[in-house]
This record gives C-alpha cells, sequence and structure tokens, in this order.
C-alpha cells in the first residue's frame, strides 16, 4: 500500500472499551474478535460483547448458541483469556428490574407475557440503553480488591449506519423515564462513552461505498462527542506488481513480449491465448491495486490509525482469528 499502516497509539492503549462498527458484512465481528483476541496477549482478561442477537460470535469461534452469560470463549498465548456475552436486551431489562425492584416471580411472568417485548416496542430507545448500560457495568465492574473484573470490553456494534444513535444515550433518556434509578445509570453509561476510555473503530474494505461509509461515520462520531479510534482496513488483497508498475499496467500496457519471456525463462512454452489472458488478468489485477490504492489515500485523510487485515481466501473460523490477532499486535495493538 502506498500510505502505510499508522498502527496503534498510546491513547488507543489505554482505552477499556473498544466500539468496533462498519458497513454491514466488512468483518465487524471479525474485527471485534481479533481485537479482543489481540487485548487479552499478555495475560490479560477482554470480554467480547455482542448485542445483535445473531449469535455471531458462537458461529464464529463454532460453538452453540451463547447464552446471557458471560463464558470462557477462548485462551491465548501468555495466560489471557477472551470471554463473550451476547447481551439480549429482554434479559437485560429484566436483570435491570430485578436490580432496582425485587420482581422474583413477577420477573418471570412478565417476561411470560411477553411485555418486555411490549415495553421495548413501546420505548425503541430502552433497548439500546438496556444494551449500553450493560456493557458500561461489564466495563466497570470491580472485584472485592477494587480490580476491574475485565481489562479491556470489545463490543461487536450495530453498524456504521445506526451506530450513532446506539450510542446516543443521552437522545434515548429524553424520550424515556425522566427520573429513577434508569437515568442515574445512564448518567454513568453517557460518561463512560464520551470519555477517553472509549473508543469507535471502523471496520472497513478498500472499496467505494465501505470508505464513503466510514468517512461519514467518522464525522457523525466526531458530531455527537464521540471518539473514533483507528480505521482497521480488512480483506487487504497481496499486490503483485512492483509499485512502478501498476499505472502502465492499468493503461493496458502490459508488455506481452515480457511475460513469454519470463514464462520460457521458467520452462513454460506458453500458448498465445494463455499470454492473451495473463495480459488481460495484470491489467485487471493493476486495475484493482490502482482502486485500492485511492481508498486507501481516502481513508487515510480521516486522520486515524490505520490498521490492516489480510483477506483470507478460505474463510475465516477461531485459528484465524488468532493469527488476525497476532497481525494487529503487529501492528502495535495492545
Ligand atoms: N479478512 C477476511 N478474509 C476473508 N473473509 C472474511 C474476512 N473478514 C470477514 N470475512 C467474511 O466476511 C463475512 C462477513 O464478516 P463478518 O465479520 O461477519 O462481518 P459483519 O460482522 O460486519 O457482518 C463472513 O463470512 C466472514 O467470514
Ligand atoms: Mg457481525
Amino acid at each position: 500500500m502506498t500510505t502505510p499502516p499508522s498502527g496503534w497509539t498510546d491513547e488507543l492503549a489505554r482505552v477499556r472499551l473498544h466500539v468496533v462498527t462498519g458497513k454491514g458484512g466488512t468483518g465487524k465481528t471479525t474485527g471485534a474478535a481479533a481485537l479482543a483476541v489481540a487485548l487479552a496477549h499478555g495475560g490479560r482478561r477482554v470480554l467480547l460483547v455482542e448485542v445483535e442477537g445473531r449469535q455471531g460470535l458462537a458461529q464464529l469461534f463454532g460453538r452453540s448458541p451463547l447464552p446471557y452469560a458471560e463464558e470462557h470463549l477462548t485462551r491465548v498465548p501468555g495466560g489471557g483469556e477472551v470471554r463473550a456475552l451476547a447481551v439480549d436486551a429482554e434479559a437485560a431489562l429484566l436483570e435491570y428490574l430485578s436490580m432496582f425492584y425485587n420482581l422474583g416471580f413477577a420477573g418471570r411472568t412478565l417476561r411470560k407475557m411477553g411485555a418486555i417485548e411490549f415495553a421495548t416496542t413501546l420505548a425503541p430507545g430502552l433497548r439500546d440503553v438496556l444494551l449500553t448500560g450493560k456493557v458500561k457495568e461489564c466495563v466497570t465492574r470491580t472485584d472485592s480488591r477494587g480490580r476491574h473484573a475485565y481489562d479491556a470490553v470489545v463490543l461487536d456494534a450495530p453498524p456504521t449506519g445506526r451506530v450513532a444513535k446506539f450510542l446516543d444515550v443521552t437522545r434515548a433518556m429524553a424520550d424515556l423515564a425522566k427520573v429513577g434509578p434508569i437515568r442515574d445509570q445512564s448518567e454513568g453509561v453517557v460518561r463512560l462513552l464520551h470519555s477517553g476510555e472509549t473508543a469507535v473503530h471502523l471496520v472497513a474494505l478498500l472499496e467505494e461505498l465501505p470508505v464513503q461509509e466510514t468517512l461519514e461515520a467518522v464525522d457523525e462520531l466526531d458530531a455527537a462527542d464521540l471518539r473514533p479510534g483507528a480505521v482497521l482496513v480488512n480483506r487487504v488483497r497481496p499486490v503483485r506488481l512492483p509499485a512502478g508498475e501498476v499505472d502502465t499496467a492499468a493503461r493496458g500496457a502490459v508488455d506481452a513480449e515480457h511475460v513469454v519471456s519470463g514464462l520460457r525463462n521458467a520452462g513454460l512454452d506458453p500458448a498465445p491465448a494463455v499470454v492473451t489472458g495473463l495480459v488481460d488478468q495484470t491489467v485487471e489485477h493493476a486495475l484493482r491495486v490502482r482502486s485500492e490504492r485511492a481508498a486507501m489515500t481516502q481513508l487515510a485523510a480521516a486522520g486515524l490509525p490505520v490498521l490492516e487485515l489480510p483477506d483470507r481466501p478460505d474463510g475465516i473460523d477461531a485459528g484465524v482469528v488468532h493469527e488476525l490477532a497476532e497481525l494487529l499486535i503487529e501492528q502495535g495493538v495492545r
């Protein structure tokens, strides 16, 4: 790439809540998981949270659906551990109510009646407040000696189009209860989300629309006084042409004779159709490299740290997530 990735900053190293967003399908779940594993290196405890009810984490790690409980997900070299939690708005509401009002049996009845669904449908903002409230509780929880339960929490968040609204707890609260425990709790959530302890990372692909969405999301986050973290450029593919030859090749000026002599040197005797095919492929590759370079330059203009994750043609599983995490560490994640 022409613009080298700029890596992790000291500011990001101090963040405890890493929110990962991006255009749908760009690799939020993959990126969040790789980041969680990377942060858990060196013996740290990290919680990976999902809020969309998709069970993407369970799928990625090839295990049965996660319950509404913090469960062991994977061990990391050096004694670290990633735990996972699938937060569900209904369970969070029951937990919340039972914390402040002793519901007990009534809570179970509520659940059976579908009252929770009713309540969250009535006040859509309530759902997000409950989810972010649970995340905040995980970030700030301490043990009896005052040590944080988790060194870091990584949130596999809603996509860029919805993330600013999701994190705008203040606005949601304006539509909800004016008084009471939910208001007090939400003030703590607002403080955390707008503090230096939180960063919102953006997963992007080197394609026009994801790049545009990423830049728009950065503006939206800035406007909402939320802190954009790093850009995680996902699915980066190898460049197979020397940097100086990309523009020439993209113009279609590929020297067929050069291709033939190269193949002859390798002991091959290519048919003319094969040579034409190779030349076409080279031009196509050069065009792709050029547009990806332009996309990278556009992304870099946001002025955020940039990290890269390679495309893995065979797909993603738990083992690959650990490999991606190693690459993030090489780029400074700590
Ligand atoms: N670096 C990568 N290389 C290859 N496939 C990837 C990569 N990152 C994501 N994918 C695949 O792309 C799809 C979407 O990724 P996912 O992380 O689920 O995105 P999101 O959470 O944003 O919807 C999945 O099938 C995933 O396996
Ligand atoms: Mg996902």
